[in-house]
């Protein structure tokens, strides 16, 4: 069976993006639109193996006793460990999940004191899933670049220094699924997210015309988020998606996500070539990325609310 890559949820605020952007990705047999999730769906070409292990070690760590994982807190300096980091949301109830973060590159910035060494093969099989994922992501920004009019390599280039961070979350099953979520609605801090998921729990849930609408899990798949580095970057063209995790009485779930992110210096501002007639100046200010993930960070979990700081 052909492993695929979402290219685009439901709903999803850069599904014209990631739609064009399999005009670029030159396997077109491989793309198929989903009638069931209206998703475009692409080849990614990770092995499932790799998929699999990785969700194999990871289920591992977290079924460890909480004072072994607590050998590995979060350090909100580094963004690495084990914790729940975000800040309460707004009726401060707790998330209903716990994470685990690793930065997957650049690799000399990692932190692997903080990288569990039980169980003993998480660390070469998020390397591998690592190496995998980053093909995956140099292969997309690069579609993605030609649908924006410019050369394959410039949304790489633009990032500078590429960042990706690893963000493996748990949901524990709750038996108050109505009124606790696993995580608040907010927008990925990144340039785009590559999302690896459980088959079989439907959790992820994408803000559309007002409404939350689930994205069903499609084995092996790769959900693709817009984050705002990319509506910064787009002027607006291809907006950041609002989401959220609801959780479950039946079944706990686990995500993967890969967050895609330029270097902390680099400033973001819309680019040159999303200028045209009709948006002749720039929607967004100019932002040091450092600077706007500081102040991401420290704030509630409230959609989208923290782009007014950011759009003209
Ligand atoms: C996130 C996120 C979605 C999920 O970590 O930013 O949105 O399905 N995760 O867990
Ligand atoms: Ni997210």
């Amino acid at each position: 069976m052909a492993i695929a890559v979402v290219l685009a949820t439901v709903g999803f605020g850069g599904r014209r993006a990631v739609w064009e952007s399999r005009r670029t990705w030159g396997e077109e047999d491989e793309v198929r639109n989903s009638v069931e999730s209206r998703s475009v769906v692409i080849n990614h070409g990770i092995p499932t193996g790799t998929i699999h292990r990785m969700k194999t070690a990871a289920a591992e760590f977290f079924k460890l006793p909480a004072q072994e994982k607590k050998k590995y807190p979060y350090d909100p300096n580094v963004l690495e460990g084990y914790g729940t980091p975000y800040p309460l949301s707004e009726n401060e109830s707790v998330d209903w999940s716990s994470a685990l973060f690793l930065r997957l590159s650049p690799i000399q910035q990692r932190k692997l004191e903080l990288w569990p060494t039980t169980p003993p093969e998480l660390k070469d099989t998020v390397e591998a899933y690592s190496a995998e994922v980053a093909k995956v992501n140099k292969k997309l920004l690069g579609c993605l670049s030609l649908i924006m009019g410019m050369e394959r390599n410039a949304l790489f280039e633009l990032h500078e220094e590429m960042s990706m961070l690893l963000r493996v979350t748990y949901y524990p099953t709750c038996c108050m699924p109505d009124q606790v979520l696993g995580l608040g609605p907010h927008s990925d801090a990144s340039s785009i997210t590559l999302l690896a998921q459980d088959d079989d729990v439907t959790g992820l849930q994408v803000l559309h015309d007002g409404g939350w609408v689930p994205v069903k899990p499609i084995p092996n798949a790769l959900v693709v988020n817009i984050g705002d580095v990319m509506e910064i970057w787009s002027n607006g063209r291809y907006k950041s998606i609002d989401h959220r995790v609801v959780t479950t009485v039946e079944k706990a779930r686990t995500s993967y996500a890969s967050f895609v992110a330029p270097h902390k210096d680099v400033v973001m501002e819309p680019l040159e070539q999303m200028l045209d007639a009709q948006h002749r100046h720039g929607m967004y200010h100019k932002v040091k990325y450092e600077n706007y993930l500081k102040y991401v960070l420290h704030r509630k979990l409230e959609g989208k609310a923290h782009m007014a700081k950011y759009t003209i």
